[in-house]
């Protein structure tokens, strides 16, 4: 080989931006946005296929269902480095080390806030005894795990030269990544571009390592900070699909990618992400935490790559680069204008179910399928929107204790009341109930069959079509001590999606590990 050839093999290398996913961590930390063990373990299998480099699978010391993910995540990745979140303690570290033995490439993650504000009022620490912690935290680490990263909670409200001598304390301890989080979404991108060019330039040893960035959303400057970053010299971008996160949420996967891609003219890095299957990691995230897509959010919206207004059609029937930016193939949402209907055979629902981004399990496919047909008895024409409303829903349901198994809703001037039966634990129970209208008259038998405290937080329907003969989407999201849970469900009976909706939810709140949210720091032990 040329040195030639060599020498832009290598730069292409050190162009390479590592992607790493937090969207089973801090995306599921987002208030009702829990995920089962078998939903991370398919999300896992995903974000392998679509070359995710590191997939942080959870915060094992956060719960027994925190530490099973990461060590299940760890037993079927073969591709993707799995990583472990940990505070500056002992047990934490030791627990992240015990989850990620199985893995292949594991990675524990250790972090430790920096700023005045983290500092003074929830840690009480001096400066000094912070940098003795970092010390003491990345080196048991690196006893226990041959790869190591170290994030500064709350960067970027720092003071910059405590910064420097923090990251040069988990650079000395033998920290390989350094993580600079925008835990509060203040920053702006210059500023951040600065601060990775800052501690590039001037803490010892910041070329033996990688920088990462981990940008909230609060400001909505989560992507752009993210880019900046990388423009300052960052190497790993942490981001989470459709943006889930703390409050606001994390910067993108699908639009830190995507800009990577679309912009390479002006953007040297480029990322290893197999775009196409971008799409389908959106819908199933979506569907499994009940967090709705919305219609004009980048890359994966419903409305992304709708062109309603006719001068845009116009253009579009000219030549489709008048107003797209990037291919829908590219993100993994083909167009077919295959009508579907009652007389529309497996393989075709199959080729359907590929082009709208999903690839389903041979189980998976068959249940679907057979609502597909169920479906198509009761609606003449199918569109693509009802297609994904129906396996979203059947994605959402997983593991099911209660099911509705007959509904019987009586409505109009003359008063509401519910007959209701649901199958619970294998057993049917059946209720009546009036109420001040129809939906309050399911509700209320729910709570007669299944007595519980959770309180409804969120009741939404919308028509997944147009007509009268739409599905009817429903949302529910309940609250039971601080406990947040989503239900979602669709049917052309608008009720009978309302009781499956709020027995979703009430299902996810039963089956759902409980996580102690972990105090910010001590559970040291050094
Ligand atoms: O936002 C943040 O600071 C974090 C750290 C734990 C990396 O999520
Ligand atoms: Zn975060």
């Amino acid at each position: 080989m040329s040195t030639q050839v060599q020498d832009a093999q290598n730069q292409s290398e050190r162009d390479r931006v590592i992607i790493f996913d937090t969207t089973m961590r801090d995306g599921e930390q987002a208030p009702g946005a829990s995920m089962s063990l078998e939903e991370k373990l398919e999300l896992a299998k995903i974000l392998e296929e679509m070359r995710v480099d590191v997939i942080e699978a959870g915060f094992p010391i956060a719960s027994n269902g925190d530490f099973e993910a990461v060590r299940k995540v760890s037993e079927i990745v073969t591709e993707s480095t799995v990583c472990g979140l940990a505070r500056a303690g002992v047990k934490d570290i030791d627990r992240a080390a015990e989850a990620l033995k199985p893995a292949k490439r594991g990675r524990i993650h250790t972090f430790l806030s920096t700023s005045p504000q983290h500092r003074d009022f929830i840690l009480n620490m001096s400066q000094e005894q912070i940098l003795e912690l970092i010390t003491k935290s990345v080196t048991h680490a690196r006893n226990l795990c041959g790869d190591v990263e170290w994030s500064a909670q709350d960067a970027t409200r720092t003071e910059r030269d405590f910064l420097r001598r923090s990251v040069e304390a988990a650079i000395k301890a033998g920290a390989q990544t350094i993580n600079i989080p925008d835990t509060v979404g203040y920053t702006y991108p210059t500023e951040y571009a600065d601060m990775f060019r800052d501690l590039i330039e001037n803490v010892p040893g910041a070329d033996t390592v990688i920088f990462s960035t981990h940008c909230h959303n609060d400001l909505g400057l989560a992507v752009a900070n993210s880019l900046a970053g990388v423009q300052g010299g960052a190497r790993q971008v942490e981001c989470a699909m459709n943006g889930l996160g703390e409050r606001a949420g994390n910067a993108a996967l699908e639009e830190v990618v995507m800009a990577f891609k679309v912009r390479s003219d002006g953007l040297r890095q480029h990322t290893g992400i197999v775009t196409e299957h971008i799409t389908r990691a959106s819908r199933y995230v979506s569907a499994i935490t009940g967090f709705p897509v919305q219609f004009n959010k980048a890359i994966v919206g419903k409305n992304a790559f709708a062109h309603e207004s006719g001068i845009h059609q116009d253009g579009m029937l000219k030549n489709a680069s008048t107003y797209e930016i990037m291919r829908p193939e590219d993100v993994g949402q083909g167009a077919t204008n295959l009508v579907m209907g009652k007389h529309s055979g497996r393989h075709a629902f199959r080729d359907k179910l590929k082009a709208l981004g999903y690839e389903l399990g041979q189980n998976a496919l068959d249940e679907a399928f057979t609502r597909f047909k169920d479906l198509a008895d009761r609606k003449k024409h199918v569109y693509d929107d009802d297609i994904i409303a129906l396996v979203d829903d059947s994605l959402a349901r997983g593991a099911e204790r209660i099911s509705v198994t007959r509904l019987r809703v009586i409505a109009g001037t003359e008063g509401q009341s519910a007959e209701l039966t649901l199958t619970v634990d294998g057993n049917a129970h059946s209720a009546e109930s009036g109420g001040d209208g129809p939906v309050d008259a399911v509700f209320s038998a729910i709570r007669k069959i299944v007595p519980h405290e959770a309180e409804l937080r969120l009741f939404q329907i919308s028509a997944v079509t147009e007509g009268t003969d739409a599905q009817a989407q429903v949302s529910v999201r309940l609250e039971e001590d601080g406990r947040i849970s989503t239900g979602h469900a669709a049917d052309t009976d608008t009720l009978t999606a309302a009781a499956k909706a709020y027995i979703n939810a009430l299902n996810n709140l039963l089956l759902r590990q409980e996580k102690t949210a972990p105090e910010p720091l001590i559970a040291s032990g050094f």
